[in-house]
């Protein structure tokens, strides 16, 4: 039920504190995790995995995308990363030793599905992370960790992803773990997790000033997300929001890749969203804000700290609370996903059923 909640989007977005707990409950302890959460085999395969390759679709896809900056950054492998309907029909080369690792909120993706099976008996082991217990994808997969979100009834998918998000970080710690992330390391990143609840909570407080942003919106047909590293999955899932419930058309670059193309279609009519943490890269997006102020694009900013821009004439920023850098992906969502929810109940579009498109994509 909706309760107070004009819709499920909405109330799915505000779940996220919750969300953010369930998916972590039992699966650490006093600073560490516990990977029996994975399955009784878990740290056997662990031990082996040499690679790891990522399949899903849609929102989940992204996710993936964020784990392969990840799973690279922290654990030190390669990790590949496909869209499940691509991926199934071409002849893939499956290192020795490789993880294939699902990502599905419903467990019911027929992309993602098929794609286990054509490789399953090809891979070292397959592990599931979905949202649905008993879904043909948990029940096919060797090890699974489930998100724990509860029931997820707006098509656009909300507290799925950024629960996938945590549980792809408790997968990273486990591989972590055998390619020399230190006890440490390990704890500091658990300490981090641990704050997700609040942050979230934080985070909410901004929707009012999102919401009055999402004015600027109703009338635009275009919109461009730029964003860098571990960010740039984060920009695509928020033009894939935008686009799913607003019908405004929406695409994400990496923020690098302006110049190379897409700095043509910038004018007074493209707005641009950019998410802007706080590392080494931030001077680099904000060379890159330039060049679209100058030629007329209003800017939008996610910015991860106080001193790192302000709002001045065509660029409002809204500022996230402090948080650990490793948060970043799994925070800066949550600001998206209320901008495309506002922007699509300005313009009277059906938020929870969009037009077109159905929760679970079962025939391909
Ligand atoms: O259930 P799944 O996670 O496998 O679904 C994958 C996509 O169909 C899904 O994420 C879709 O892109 C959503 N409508 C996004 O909001």
């Amino acid at each position: 039920e909706k309760g107070e909640f004009r819709h499920f989007m909405l109330k799915e977005i505000y779940e996220q504190p919750r969300v953010m707990q369930a998916v972590l409950e039992g699966r650490i302890a006093s600073g560490h995790l516990l990977e029996q959460a994975f399955g009784s085999d878990a740290g056997a395969v662990f031990d082996r995995v040499k690679q790891v390759q990522i399949v899903a679709c849609g929102t989940s896809y992204h996710a993936g995308l964020v784990a392969k900056y990840w799973i690279e950054e922290l654990v030190g492998i390669p990790c590949m990363v496909e869209v499940a309907s691509e991926f199934r029909y071409r002849p893939v080369v499956l290192p020795e030793d490789t993880l294939l690792l699902t990502l599905s909120q419903s467990g019911e993706t027929a992309d993602t599905l098929a794609a286990l099976r054509e490789v399953k008996a090809r891979v070292l082991a397959t592990l599931a992370i979905c949202n649905v217990p008993g879904s043909s994808l948990v029940r096919e997969s060797d090890l699974s960790l489930m998100t724990n979100a509860g029931p997820e009834i707006g098509v656009a998918s909300t507290k799925a992803f950024t629960s996938q998000l945590v549980a792809l970080m408790l997968t990273t710690i486990a591989l972590g773990r055998r390619h020399g992330l230190s006890a440490d390391k390990e704890t500091a990143l658990v300490a981090a997790l641990e704050q997700l609840p609040e942050l979230f909570q934080q985070l909410l407080a901004l929707d009012g000033p999102i919401e009055a942003m999402s004015a600027h919106f109703a009338e635009k047909r275009h919109a461009l997300f730029l964003g860098r590293n571990v960010l740039y999955p984060v920009a695509m899932e928020g033009a894939l929001k935008l686009k799913e419930i607003s019908y405004i058309h929406a695409e994400a670059y990496p923020a690098g890749e302006l110049k190379h193309g897409p700095l043509a279609l910038v004018d007074k009519e493209m707005p641009v969203i950019a998410v802007a943490p706080r590392n080494g890269m931030l001077d680099k997006l904000k060379a890159n804000l330039q060049e679209v102020r100058a030629r007329g694009g209003e800017l939008f900013v996610f910015a991860g700290c106080e001193e790192s821009i302000q709002s001045q004439e065509g660029v409002h920023v809204i500022h996230l609370p402090a948080l650990p850098p490793v948060l970043d992906p799994i925070a800066f969502t949550l600001p998206l996903q209320l901008l495309s929810y506002h922007v699509a109940v300005l313009k009277g579009t059906d938020v929870d059923q969009p037009r077109n498109l159905a929760k679970s994509v079962t025939v391909e």
